[in-house]
């Protein structure tokens, strides 16, 4: 029998339509985009990860000479976030912004290695992380959970 699967979000035209606190997370993905560390690919991103708890930790995308070695914004901010505050490892929401060679805001959608990531954090927590990108013009895009994301994840 042939299935199918929809997903429902949310698109705004501006980053001012957000809510205020998650505006305060674009905002502060935006601020710390600038401080990637991407010498080769020159394409900065920025996210910022909100603790149930109101903390953020913010994570940029850190590049290698060996460039598989890197690791992207996301990861950055949940790990850090997981690796310093163990016993809040309870996520609200997370910023994602990329920054081009131009110094322009960007679309920076999660990579399946990261969704991957975030999906476990969103399972072991028992409730949604939603996942707020900014995208081209700037416009808004917010997922309500990483399940949405990355259907027919691996688990075991
Ligand atoms: N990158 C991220 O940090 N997050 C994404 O969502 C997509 C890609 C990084 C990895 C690499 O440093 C650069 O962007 C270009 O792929």
């Amino acid at each position: 029998m042939r299935q199918q699967i929809t997903i429902d979000y949310d698109e705004f035209d501006s980053v001012n339509a957000l809510q205020p606190d998650d505006r305060a997370l674009i905002d502060s993905a935006m601020a710390v985009a600038r401080k990637a560390y991407a010498p080769y690919s020159h394409f900065s991103v920025g996210a910022a990860l909100r603790l149930t708890n109101g903390l953020v930790v913010n994570g940029t995308n850190q590049e290698n000479a060996a460039y598989p070695s890197g690791l992207c914004a996301e990861r950055t901010a949940i790990f850090a976030a997981s690796a310093q505050y163990p016993d809040n490892r309870d996520y609200d929401a997370l910023a994602i912004v990329g920054l081009n060679e131009d110094g322009e805001y960007c679309e920076a959608s999660p990579c399946g290695a990261c969704r991957q990531v975030m999906i476990e954090y969103e399972q072991r927590q028992g409730h949604p992380m939603r996942v707020i990108c900014y995208i081209n013009d700037g416009r808004v895009r917010v997922f309500g959970k990483v399940a949405d994301l990355l259907p027919f994840s691996f688990d075991f």
